[in-house]
């Protein structure tokens, strides 16, 4: 059975979450490769909402493994908070959980630097979620990172921590922080990985051994692929590949394998925090998107910029990704409106053009074009089939495919499981 790669086709909080807790019923593992607790994935059953920062959204379903694999950074401490809180809610996944002994771990003073190099940027932020994140990744690059195997050998887990948290309280004191208190960060880090230690193995292998035994392997990406740090919006992005090229190296599947590359696109645009945004609105309609679709992040709470579809930017998704399908999330948030544009090109210095700019001031002074298509003004949630769809939404997915070159194949109309239907 091929693996299947899930990825956001946007800036992140397309939905995601929920469709892989759609997709896991079918799935015998779910792995995530990359990001790591910046992510926030809102999965709702039965009215109960899970929110997942880390832990794969297989977790619904009882015959799904859920991995972390190695493209993953991890924050051991927070992965226990996400754990417990689990378990308060009835889920237990010990017997089908596993971390890759190649995941790069995140601490205390990797977000501790985060929230440092933030605050130094003023306005010229790049808006991370100060989850030391992007430390953790330079310290990966820098060859200097603690990985999942130091987990199983404390002496070695307590130098290279030693280490490190002295090398970050440096840095902080030089830029006017607070040092960290070396050993009291030591003993948390130290309890958190004797607990989670029997999770480690080499999942690359346990996973081919998943792809060899035909069983259904899905990919989970986090954030979206414009948020990419090769193709997204740079410096405006996340610290790693979030599209399939990451599922690849983050997991240690061969691209042979990946012949389902799902594409989640909300049915309109947000962006968190800074960086372009061609489409963004700044008037009413905005506002109306971002209040009907309540776009205010699962991890930080931060309200979503908003606007509409960008097929550019998508169709470019869609080419450096290879995406297969197409699911469109939120569908019922443009329930009430008259009118829906799609950007179909952009203008700069007077040209039309169809690519993205690579350079960040060029990418914010295009000036998007527009098709406009007539809204459906009734409500979509309670719609299973392509044929209940109001013909006007069906007419504005038909055209979304058309410009982006990608079919869509499931349909999303809800928060709920339910409330979701595939299309052929
Ligand atoms: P990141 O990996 O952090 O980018 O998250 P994500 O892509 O998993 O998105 P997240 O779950 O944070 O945000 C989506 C929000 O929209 C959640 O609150 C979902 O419950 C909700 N949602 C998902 N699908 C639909 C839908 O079709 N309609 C509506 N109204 N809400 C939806």
């Amino acid at each position: 059975m091929p693996v299947s790669v899930l990825i956001g086709a946007q800036w992140g909080d397309e939905g995601k979450g929920k469709i892989i807790d759609v997709l896991a019923g079918d799935a015998d593992v779910v792995a995530r490769y990359q990001g790591g607790n910046n992510a926030g994935h809102t999965v709702i059953v039965g009215g109960k909402k899970y929110v997942l920062h880390l832990i794969p959204s297989g977790i619904h379903s009882e015959r799904t493994t859920c991995v972390i694999g190695n493209g993953v950074v991890m924050n051991p401490v927070q992965l226990l908070v996400e754990f417990d809180g689990l378990l308060d809610q009835g889920i237990d996944i010990s017997d089908r959980f596993e971390i890759s002994s190649r995941v790069h771990l995140v601490f205390s003073y990797h977000c501790a630097i985060d929230s440092m190099r933030e605050g130094a940027l003023g306005d010229d932020l790049i808006g991370t979620t100060k989850r030391g994140i992007g430390p953790a990744y330079a310290d990966k690059v820098n060859r200097v990172g603690l990985r999942g195997a130091d987990m199983l050998k404390p002496e070695k887990f307590a130098r290279l921590f030693r280490q490190n948290c002295e090398a970050a309280n440096k840095i902080l004191v030089a830029n006017g922080a607070a040092a960290l208190d070396v050993e009291a960060e030591l003993k948390e880090a130290t309890a958190a990985a004797a607990r989670l230690a029997p999770f480690v193995k080499d999942t690359a292998v346990s996973l081919n051994k998943a792809v060899r035994e035909n069983r259904n392997v899905l990919l989970e990406g986090a954030q979206g692929v414009w948020l990419d740090i090769d193709h997204g919006t740079y410096p405006f992005v996340t610290s790693s590949n979030t599209g399939v090229g990451g599922a690849c190296s983050g997991v240690g599947i061969a691209p042979m394998h990946i012949q389902r590359v799902i594409g989640v696109l909300k049915a309109y645009t947000t962006r968190v925090g800074s960086g372009p945004f061609p489409t963004e609105l700044f008037d009413k309609t905005g506002e109306d998107i971002q209040r009907i679709g309540h776009e205010f992040g699962a991890t930080t709470g931060r309200p979503r910029r908003a606007g509409w579809l960008d097929a550019v930017a998508t169709s470019y998704a869609v080419m450096t990704n290879g995406i297969t399908e197409l699911t469109v999330t939120k569908m019922d948030v443009l329930d009430t409106f008259e009118e829906i544009k799609i950007c179909t090109a952009y203008e700069l210095d007077g040209k039309t053009i169809k690519e993205v700019p690579a350079d960040i001031e060029d990418l914010e002074n295009v000036k998007p074009v527009y098709e406009t298509l007539a809204g459906w003004q009734e409500p979509t949630n309670h719609c299973r089939e392509w044929s209940d769809l109001p013909v006007n939404a069906q007419r504005y997915l038909k055209r979304v495919e058309e410009l982006v070159g990608a079919p869509v194949k499931i349909v999303s109309v809800g928060p709920d499981r339910a409330e979701t239907f595939k299309v052929r």
